[in-house]
């Protein structure tokens, strides 16, 4: 069971606003990723609810939503001071089709079944330390369809990584301290016990360098290697972004 987040310092908080603000003003490439992604799959559709899981300040769903202006998006996250700045953000950038508040990915709320037409989670499910019960509280609302974007790696294993920072000290247990990788054979046998069995698989290929930050420290950086011309990473962590999209089963013919 997740721990509840420790209530934020004044330093913290307004940092983490100065770190947000520049992602609303403008859509990261892994944001232009997940959205291009959904567009050309034709979802979500005009009076669909989307619930965004682990969904941070809502960055995400922001974009979304000015891309899917007929839907409506639903933040949550489990840090009470993360979704109090989505909140502030959300409201200064005016979007009228997204909602944010507190919640746990791993606890199912019976009224939340059947309430959402899709799932999406990006950049979380690498902060959890196992990916079947994750999975299995997503299609536990049965929605038709579930985007998780996160680090996969296609054989039968899962890496945990835990980063220690000596510079801002992060608490062992940060849950956001973490970029685990999740075998894309396992992710694919829990949804199709599920009933989640046509998954797609998308490799996120970064359209821009980014250089690496010269103090050595956390931050997304690209450079070469094998045949990919700008793979991501940070630190010393390759890190093999995936979107991967599950759509549910068609119920049998009566
Ligand atoms: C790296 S951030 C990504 C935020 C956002 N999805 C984005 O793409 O900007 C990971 C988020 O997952 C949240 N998180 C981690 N475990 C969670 C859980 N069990 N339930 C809900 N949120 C969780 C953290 O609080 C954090 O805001």
């Amino acid at each position: 069971m997740a721990a509840p987040r420790p209530a934020k310092s004044r330093e913290e908080y307004n940092a983490l606003v100065e770190y947000y603000r520049p992602q609303f003003a403008t859509p990261y490439e892994n944001v232009k990723f997940v959205r291009d992604l959904l567009v050309s799959r034709g979802r979500p559709r005009p009076g669909d609810v989307v619930l965004d899981i682990g969904g941070g300040a809502g960055v995400m769903s922001f974009w979304l939503a000015k891309a899917f202006p007929g839907a409506r998006f639903v933040v949550r996250d489990f840090d009470p001071g993360v979704v109090e700045i989505g909140a502030r953000l959300l409201a200064e950038h005016g979007a009228t089709n997204v909602e944010i508040g507190v919640g746990n990915w791993l606890e199912v709320i019976p009224d939340d079944v059947g309430r959402f037409a899709g799932v999406v989670s990006t950049h979380a499910l690498c902060c959890l330390p196992d990916a079947r019960p994750a999975i299995r509280a997503l299609t536990a609302l049965r929605p038709e369809w579930i985007l998780i974007e996160s680090l996969f790696y296609d054989g039968p294993l899962d890496v945990l990584i835990h980063i220690r920072n000596h510079v801002t000290g992060n608490a062992e247990e940060d849950p956001d301290g973490h970029f685990n990788i999740f075998s894309l054979p396992l992710v694919r046998s829990v949804f199709r016990d599920e009933g989640y069995a046509r998954v797609t698989t998308v490799p996120f290929e970064i359209g821009i360098d980014l250089p690496r930050p010269p103090d050595g420290r956390r931050g997304t950086y690209t450079a070469p290697l094998g045949t990919q011309p700008r793979a991501q990473f940070s630190g010393p962590v390759y890190l093999p972004w995936h979107a991967v999209v599950a759509d549910r089963d068609a119920p049998p013919a009566p």
